[in-house]
């Protein structure tokens, strides 16, 4: 995947096909050039994987955090969110991903972070940025954003050994009136989610009230993207699925997981493109996500990526 992405080059002489739908009217997004892969200074603190490509194994089942891990969970999903909210003055038709990436990059260097999905697993961006039809996992390339782009960025940081993990939609410039229903109902499922959260709740109730919350809005559910549990590990225990459910596990004051719901206007049925990344929805259908880590406390939870 690695060596593929360093020697991709896929210019489009075309723009991508431009569809009037049921769904609304919007660009179907297909994967442009992917510029070079960036170097992290050498006195940046790494993840396990950003040489060897693969992330170490996070802890067997869900860790309860002490006071001084909860803290620095804390610092990384602040500078996360600091970020979201830094990249949205940049977001205007002409713009590319890639510039998007790159302002990103500069400012979690700067800030001596590590951008965690760079060489996560061979990825070869500091942000995942998907749009309109990209369910997740887009790779920034050479597309500049055209009027009426909904677009996800997916921003985590590894700041002093400990991962933080938040996403958001934006809008470039005017989208129609179908893609701001989308966002607000993916709003509302992350919302609602998160209100129920507390010591002894089942995990299940996370999905089963964001699918109830997205099937009455009349959009579906993308089941196979989950959120999870964070720490000194990107990806670890517990699993949390968004679609409706009940399998076991219980909140408990300690935890820190993420959710981030993904909401199709159409089928929830996605492929993977070549790149081995993009995933896109089979019918071309938009698609939004927005995501938190949260911690349960003692008596509810904190949203430590507000
Ligand atoms: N940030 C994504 C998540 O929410 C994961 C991206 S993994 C990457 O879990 F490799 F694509 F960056
Ligand atoms: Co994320
Ligand atoms: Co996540």
């Amino acid at each position: 995947m690695f060596l593929k992405n360093l020697f991709r080059k896929k210019p489009k002489a075309t723009p991508c096909k431009f569809i009037n739908n049921c769904f609304g009217s919007y660009e179907v997004i297909e994967p442009w050039e992917v510029t070079e892969i960036k170097e992290v200074p050498s006195y940046i603190t790494k993840p396990s994987y950003s040489k060897s490509l693969r992330p170490r194994d996070g802890p067997k089942k869900p860790e309860i955090k002490d006071k001084n891990q909860i803290q620095s969970m804390r610092d990384s999903c602040n500078f996360a969110k600091q970020i979201l909210t830094h990249i949205k003055k940049y977001i205007k038709p002409g713009v590319t991903t890639d510039e998007l990436d790159s302002i990103v990059h500069e400012m979690i260097i700067n800030n001596g972070a590590y951008p965690s999905p760079l060489n996560y697993k061979g990825f070869p961006k500091s942000i995942c940025t998907s749009i309109n039809n990209v369910a997740c996992h887009g790779i920034p390339d050479k597309r500049p954003l055209i009027n009426g782009d909904i677009l996800n960025i997916d921003v985590t940081v590894y700041l002093h050994g400990y991962h933080g993990d938040c996403s958001e939609m934006f809008e470039v410039e005017k989208c129609d009136n179908e893609a701001k229903q989308l966002i607000n109902i993916t709003k509302l499922c992350l919302k609602s989610a998160i209100d129920i959260c507390k010591p002894n709740e089942n995990l299940s109730s996370i999905g089963n009230i964001i699918e109830e919350t997205a099937s009455r809005n009349g959009y579906s559910i993308i089941p196979v993207f989950t959120g999870h549990g964070i720490g000194t590990y990107f990806h670890g225990p517990p699993d949390i699925f968004h679609f409706a459910n009940d399998f076991p596990g219980k909140m408990l004051p300690g935890m820190t997981f993420t959710i981030e719901p993904i909401l199709s206007q159409g089928s929830y049925e996605i492929k993977i493109l070549e790149d081995g990344w993009t995933a896109v929805t089979v019918d071309n259908a938009r698609t939004a996500q927005c995501e938190h880590t949260i911690l349960i406390t003692d008596t509810g939870c904190d949203v430590l990526t507000r």
